[in-house]
């Protein structure tokens, strides 16, 4: 029996369950689905008899396509985490089908008689396929009697390229799966940090009273990697930061970081609170888009040593003008957020990769130490995500190491990979086995895809119209000078991760 949640906790099935996944031999099956299905047979949480079906296009031997898989989650597992005998286990789960999705043949009749052998179990398919041909593979789902249910459809961002392509490919899968069926992965909500994020948020007193505009500073909101384009150039080159980042992992931060607290915790009212914040966000219009963004483009530099191409000579072609750097002033137009500003960040190739959300309080409202007790900080939340979890709160103590009445900031520090020694989270294994157990909480529902593309649209229009080029950075660093400025001209500077004092 599936355990099913109400709220979003993690819930683990003891029944078999099968997984088909299309897009079996692509980037993201390798990088990322298969270790987490790995793990999730390594940690006893595939029950057996369950069938995991991979989808390759026709002209792959399924022995080659295991060697493959070997060969994938022996790198992109942790050290200690693969074994052989492991992976031979695993591959007892493993069904590897040649199939063309966008063809209606033989094969998918086969696939299907397979998976109505065991029609009343729960059965997840997993479109890890461009967004361009969702809609065809829900369509022969249908068609051959696939849709049932027990059913549920897993969708990969990127949803669309703008709000008008978003809503057709919605549109195309609500012909064939209800809204309750059809999880959108964002896998930022799954990281473990996001959602203590929101028990942080939802269980404690003291944050309860100090989370608005009368006692926050400003937020920061920080992705930075260090990666170029990964083999990932034609995806990349027409979607840019802008859509790749922004539109999805930043602005799910923003809205947690942001939003009420739901009623309860469950998928309709935590959704419902997002939806609210994104409907505040302030829209931009064209010169508050040139006043409030900065694009970049990486160009070679010295990355920890090494010097790595520019994104020209990375994509191979000249004259594109897509931006892999986005730094932003967004402000929430409501009565807990007036006038705080949230500045997002993110770019590749950047100096260090890191994900964190820096909430910055306002400065007491009167000294009361004299001058020479040294510097007073406002108190600072770090939320960090990566490289490892972790929350920290700057404080102003009195210098212990002197019996003068000194001040010294120190932190209350919730490392996370201290406490959990052995814990290995995995947003991808957490979100495939809510999917299982049909718990959407961590999943996007099509309001909030909608709110967010219509908030972005105008941006990207703006840069369509406007002369302007993407500020070159050089990879490496902390991306253009002009995304510093962004801060300066506020009085602030970004909290670079590695760099800044953390007390
Ligand atoms: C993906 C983007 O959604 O997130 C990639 O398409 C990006 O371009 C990746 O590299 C970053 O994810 P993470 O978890 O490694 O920070």
């Amino acid at each position: 029996m599936t355990t099913q949640t109400t709220d979003n906790r993690q819930s683990v099935s003891a029944e078999p369950f099968d997984i088909v996944i299309f897009g079996g031999a692509g980037d993201l099956a390798f990088r990322k689905i298969l270790p987490a299905l790995y793990r999730t047979y390594c940690e006893g949480k595939l029950p057996e008899g369950s069938r995991l079906f991979i989808c390759c296009r026709g002209d792959r031997d399924p022995n080659a396509y295991l060697e493959q898989a070997d060969v994938a989650l022996q790198e992109y597992l942790s050290p200690g985490e693969y074994s052989k005998a492991g992976f031979k286990t695993f591959c007892d789960y493993v069904q590897v089908v040649e199939l063309d999705i966008a063809t209606s043949d033989q094969r998918w009749q086969v696939m299907a008689e397979k998976l109505n052998n065991e029609a009343d179990r729960v059965r997840v398919y997993y479109l890890a396929i461009p967004p361009t041909i969702f809609g065809i593979c829900c369509h022969h789902l249908h068609d051959y009697g696939l849709v049932n249910r027990h059913s549920r459809v897993v969708v990969e961002k990127p949803l669309g390229y703008d709000a008008a392509s978003a809503t057709a490919i919605n549109n195309e899968i609500a012909r064939y799966f209800d809204e309750a069926a059809i999880y959108r992965i964002d896998h930022y909500l799954g990281k473990e940090t996001v959602q203590n994020l929101m028990a942080l948020r939802f269980t404690n007193v003291i944050f309860e009273h100090l989370w608005d505009a009368k006692t926050i500073d400003h937020v920061q909101i920080s992705i930075s990697e260090t990666v170029g384009l990964e083999g990932r150039a034609g995806f990349y080159n027409e979607a840019g930061a802008l859509r790749d980042m922004v539109q999805n992992h930043l602005l799910q931060l923003l809205c947690l970081v942001a939003m009420e607290s739901p009623h309860k915790m469950n998928a309709s009212s935590i959704r419902a609170e997002k939806v609210k914040v994104l409907e505040a966000l302030r829209p931009m219009r064209d010169e508050d888009v040139m006043r409030h963004t900065v694009r970049g483009q990486y160009v070679a530099g010295n990355q920890k040593g090494k010097l790595v191409p520019g994104y020209l000579e990375e994509l191979g072609e000249a004259g594109s003008n897509t931006e892999t750097f986005v730094a932003l002033r967004a402000y929430i137009d409501n009565w807990r957020w007036s006038r705080v500003p949230f500045y997002l960040r993110t770019g590749k190739r950047m100096k260090q990769r890191s994900a964190e959300i820096v909430i910055q309080y306002k400065e007491v409202s009167h000294r009361v130490y004299g001058a020479d007790t040294g510097p007073l900080l406002p108190n600072r939340l770090i939320i960090r995500l990566q490289p490892e979890e972790s929350i920290q709160l700057s404080m102003m103590s009195k210098d212990l190491d002197t019996l003068d009445m000194n001040l010294k900031p120190v932190t209350l520090n919730l490392n996370f990979s201290e406490a959990y020694k052995g814990f290995k989270s995995d947003a991808y294994k957490r979100l495939i086995l809510d999917a299982v157990a049909a718990n959407p909480s961590l999943f996007i529902h099509r309001d909030e895809v909608d709110h967010a593309w219509a908030w972005i649209d105008p941006i990207i229009e703006a840069w369509q119209r406007s002369d302007d080029t993407p500020h070159l950075y050089r990879a490496g660093s902390w991306g253009p000078p002009e995304s510093d400025e962004l801060l300066a001209e506020d009085g602030f500077s970004w909290f670079n991760a590695g760099e800044y004092q953390a007390p």
